[in-house]
């Protein structure tokens, strides 16, 4: 006779006990729901606001703009060398992600996907000193760019960890490959400003850009690889297997 609204009592109970200690951004996906991949893609994607700035109180960073660690080129013999520092470079745009063919297998925590981003521009310093088809090129300044026509494939692969009578998860390192087809680069202050000079450099670099873009993109790969890692990472510490992805 009270069975069932003690059932139902007992259920909005633990309903709202389990749901109590997620804040209302994260949004968990159930372990058996048969459109998985859609929820969590949704989840991830309501929180792209927050990801930009951090979640503090999570101890997330921000993921804008992400920060490369300095980028050395050197190449070529004397005669044909080609050395190029990229440093303070900064990369506005991964808060524009936009996540493809989500595929993920909740019970070994593996998930796989496509990323793309609508814009990734990238800001920075560079020292050029370089012979570019018998012409001497030396100088520094600023360098900027813009990267299309790329895809990125990831795996992200965690381990489930027992804390405190609870299971928790931990992302190995982010896998991420990344394919630029094309980046346009600008470097103010070529030739002190020689604008004929600088004119003809750019149009050189922009059409041989694989030579930095091989630099800049291992670079790139293991920089996202790391911030998104560490960003899930913080996320994951502070909820359980469980919380994120409930039973039935
Ligand atoms: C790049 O940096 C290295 C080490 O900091 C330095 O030895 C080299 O001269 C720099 N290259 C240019 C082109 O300034």
């Amino acid at each position: 006779m009270y069975a069932l609204p003690v059932r139902l009592c007992l259920t909005a109970f633990l309903f709202t006990a389990a749901f109590a200690v997620l804040p209302p951004y994260i949004k968990p996906c159930k372990k058996n729901d048969p459109d998985i991949n859609r929820c969590i893609v949704r989840s991830i994607e309501q929180l792209r606001d927050k990801l930009s700035v951090g979640i503090p109180e999570l101890d997330a960073p921000p993921i804008e703009p992400l920060n490369l660690k300095q980028i050395r080129l050197s190449r070529g013999p004397v005669g044909a060398r080609l050395d190029v520092n990229l440093t303070d470079m900064r990369v506005s745009g991964p808060s524009t992600f936009k996540i493809r063919d989500f595929k993920a297998d909740v019970e070994n925590v593996v998930f796989t996907f496509k990323v793309n981003f609508d814009k990734l521009t990238f800001q920075g310093k560079y020292q050029i000193d370089a012979t570019i088809l018998l012409l001497k090129v030396t100088g520094q300044g600023d360098i900027t760019g813009t990267f299309t026509d790329y895809e990125s494939d990831v795996v992200l692969r965690a381990r489930k960890l027992d804390r405190d009578s609870d299971v928790y998860l931990n992302f190995e390192k982010m896998k991420v490959k990344i394919k630029i087809g094309r980046a346009q680069l600008h470097l103010s202050n070529l030739f002190g400003g020689d604008n004929v000079l600088a004119a003809a450099t750019h149009e050189l670099i922009n059409n041989n850009n694989d030579l930095i873009l091989n630099e800049i993109t291992p670079v790139l790969e293991t920089s996202l690889a790391e911030l998104f890692t560490d960003v899930a990472n913080k996320i994951t510490k502070s909820f359980t297997y469980k919380e994120l992805f409930p039973e039935g």
